[in-house]
C-alpha cells in the first residue's frame, strides 16, 4: 500500500473527489428539478435559472482559481472547495424556497469551478511525468463516476416523496471525504518551491517519490521558475500566444461537441427518439453514464502510452461520425420503430469517443502546456471559457430543437467535430512523457506550438516514429 505508485494513486484519488462531485452535482439536477416543482411552482425559467446557476457560479469559481491556488497553495483551496460543497450541498438539502436552493446552488457551482481548475492541477504538480496523464485523468474518470451515480440516484429516488432533497444531500459524502482526506494530504511540491519552502517541497517529494533522489526534479521546477506569477495581461503575451490559443480552442471544443446535451438531455433525445416510456429513457441514459465511465477507465490505462493526439483524433471522427448519424436518423425518421435502437447506438458511439477523447484530454493538456508562472492564471481563465462555452450549448439546446429541429441542430455539433478535428491535427501538440519543465522548456525556446511536447534529447520535429521511440 505504501509504495510510491500506490501513494501517488491515492493522493490523486482523493484530490479526484473533486471531480466526483463535479459530475455529481451537474448530473442530479435533471432528476431533481423533476420532483422540485412538487414542492413549489417552478416556472420554465426558474428552471434554467437553476441549472444554469451551477454553470454561473462554476465560470466565477474557475475564473478566480488561478489566483486563489497561486497564493493560498493546491491543498488549502481543496479544503475551501471541499466546505463550499458541504455548505451549498446543506443549503440545497434543506431549502424551504427556491431561491434558497438557487443560493445553495450557486455556492456548489463556485466549488465545482474551482475544483475543476485545482484538482487536474494539483494531480499534475504531485505526479511523476510519465504516469501524470493517466493520473490527471483519474480526476476525467470521477466526474464520470459522478455523473453515472447522479444517474443512478435519480432512478432510486424516482417517485419518493420529497426525494430532491434526499438527491442533493446525497453529495454530502464525497464533500466530506474530499474535506477530510485533504487534511491528510501534502501541499504541491512545486507550489512549495514556487513559495521558496525548498525543504518541505524535498520532503513531499521523497515522500510522494519513496525516498529516490528527488534534487533534479527541485532543480527543474527551480529554473521553470526564475520569474514571478504573471499577470492576467501576461497570458496573452506574444510567444505564448499560440499555447493559449490552444488551451483555449480545445476549452470551447470539448463543449462546443455537444457533450451536455447528452449529459443533460439525453432522456428527451431518447424520448424525441421513439422511447415512450420514461423508464426506457432512463435506462438508455445510465447505459450512456456506463459508457462514459467505461471509456474514461480506458483512457486512464491508455493515455500515457498511446499518447494524447491519436486519442484525440480518432475521438473527434468517432463524434462526428456518430453526430452525422443521429442527424440522419431523425432527417430520415429512422427513428421511428425498431429502427430507433440505431439512434440509441449513435449516442452510445459518440459517448465513448468523447470520453476517450476530449473528456479526458481538455483536463490533462491543460494542465500541461503552461509555463508554471503563468500557469495558474492562463489554466484558470482556459477552464472558466469551457464552463462559459458549457453554459451557452447547454441552455441554446432546446431551442435549437425547437427552431431548426433534431436533425439540423446535431449536424451544427457534428460540423463542429470536423472543423476540430482539422485544427487538432495541426497544431495540437503531443505531451506524452515530457517533463513539464520539458514543455516549458520547449515554448520558451520558441518551438512551434505543436512541438512543444518534444522529448529532451530529440533535436527535430518528431515524426510519429520518433515519438513512440522517445518513450
Ligand atoms: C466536461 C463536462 C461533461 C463531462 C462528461 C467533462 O470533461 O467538462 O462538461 O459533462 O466531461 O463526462
Amino acid at each position: 500500500m505504501s509504495t510510491p505508485k500506490n501513494k501517488i494513486f491515492l493522493v490523486s484519488l482523493v484530490a479526484a473527489l473533486a471531480g466526483l462531485l463535479f459530475g455529481f452535482d451537474t448530473g442530479i439536477i435533471s432528476g431533481a428539478l423533476l420532483f422540485i416543482k412538487n414542492s413549489f411552482p417552478v416556472s420554465i425559467s426558474m428552471k434554467e435559472m437553476i441549472v444554469g446557476s451551477v454553470l454561473v457560479g462554476a465560470i466565477l469559481g474557475s475564473f478566480s482559481s488561478g489566483r486563489l491556488t497561486d497564493r493560498y497553495g493546491r491543498r488549502g483551496i481543496m479544503l475551501v472547495i471541499a466546505l463550499l460543497f458541504i455548505l451549498g450541498t446543506a443549503i440545497a438539502a434543506l431549502a424551504n424556497s427556491l431561491h434558497m436552493i438557487l443560493f445553495g446552488r450557486i455556492f456548489i457551482g463556485i466549488a465545482i469551478g474551482i475544483g475543476s481548475y485545482t484538482a487536474p492541477l494539483y494531480i499534475a504538480e504531485a505526479a511523476p511525468a510519465e504516469r501524470r496523464g493517466g493520473l490527471v485523468t483519474l480526476n476525467q474518470l470521477m466526474i464520470t463516476i459522478g455523473i453515472f451515480s447522479s444517474y443512478c440516484i435519480n432512478y432510486v429516488f424516482a417517485n419518493i416523496d420529497g426525494s430532491w432533497r434526499w438527491m442533493f444531500a446525497i453529495g454530502i459524502i464525497p464533500a466530506l471525504l474530499l474535506g477530510l482526506g485533504m487534511l491528510l494530504l501534502p501541499e504541491s511540491p512545486r507550489w512549495l518551491v514556487k513559495q521558496k519552502q525548498i525543504e518541505r517541497a524535498r520532503e513531499t517529494l521523497q515522500y510522494l517519490r519513496g525516498n529516490k533522489n528527488v534534487e533534479h526534479e527541485i532543480a527543474d521546477i527551480q529554473n521553470s521558475l526564475k520569474m514571478k506569477n504573471a499577470s492576467f495581461k501576461q497570458i496573452f503575451t506574444k510567444w505564448l500566444r499560440p499555447v493559449l490559443l490552444i488551451g483555449l480552442f480545445l476549452g470551447f471544443l470539448q463543449q462546443a461537441v455537444g457533450i451536455n446535451t447528452i449529459i443533460y438531455y439525453a432522456p428527451t433525445i431518447f424520448h424525441m427518439a421513439g422511447f415512450k416510456t420514461a423508464s426506457t429513457s432512463i435506462l438508455a441514459t445510465v447505459g450512456v453514464g456506463l459508457l462514459n465511465v467505461l471509456a474514461t477507465v480506458f483512457a486512464v490505462k491508455y493515455l500515457d502510452k498511446i499518447g494524447r493526439r491519436p486519442l484525440l483524433l480518432a475521438g473527434l471522427i468517432g463524434m462526428g461520425a456518430s453526430l452525422f448519424f443521429l442527424s440522419y436518423a431523425f432527417h430520415t425518421q429512422l427513428h421511428i420503430g425498431s429502427l430507433r435502437w440505431l439512434t440509441v447506438a449513435s449516442a452510445f458511439v459518440y459517448i465513448i469517443s468523447f470520453a476517450f477523447s476530449l473528456g479526458a484530454l481538455l483536463w490533462v493538456i491543460v494542465s500541461e502546456i503552461f509555463p508554471l508562472e503563468f500557469r495558474g492564471v492562463a489554466m484558470s481563465f482556459v477552464v472558466a471559457t469551457s464552463w462559459f462555452w458549457n453554459l451557452t450549448v447547454s441552455t441554446t439546446f432546446l431551442s435549437l430543437l425547437h427552431k431548426l429541429g433534431a436533425s439540423e441542430t446535431f449536424v451544427i455539433y457534428a460540423v463542429t467535430c470536423m472543423i476540430g478535428f482539422v485544427i487538432s491535427y495541426l497544431w495540437v501538440p503531443e505531451t506524452k512523457g515530457v517533463t513539464l519543465e520539458q514543455i516549458e522548456n520547449n515554448i520558451r525556446n520558441g518551438y512551434s506550438v505543436r512541438d512543444i511536447g518534444i522529448p529532451r534529447d530529440a533535436k527535430r520535429k518528431p515524426t510519429i516514429e520518433t515519438e513512440v521511440s522517445n518513450v
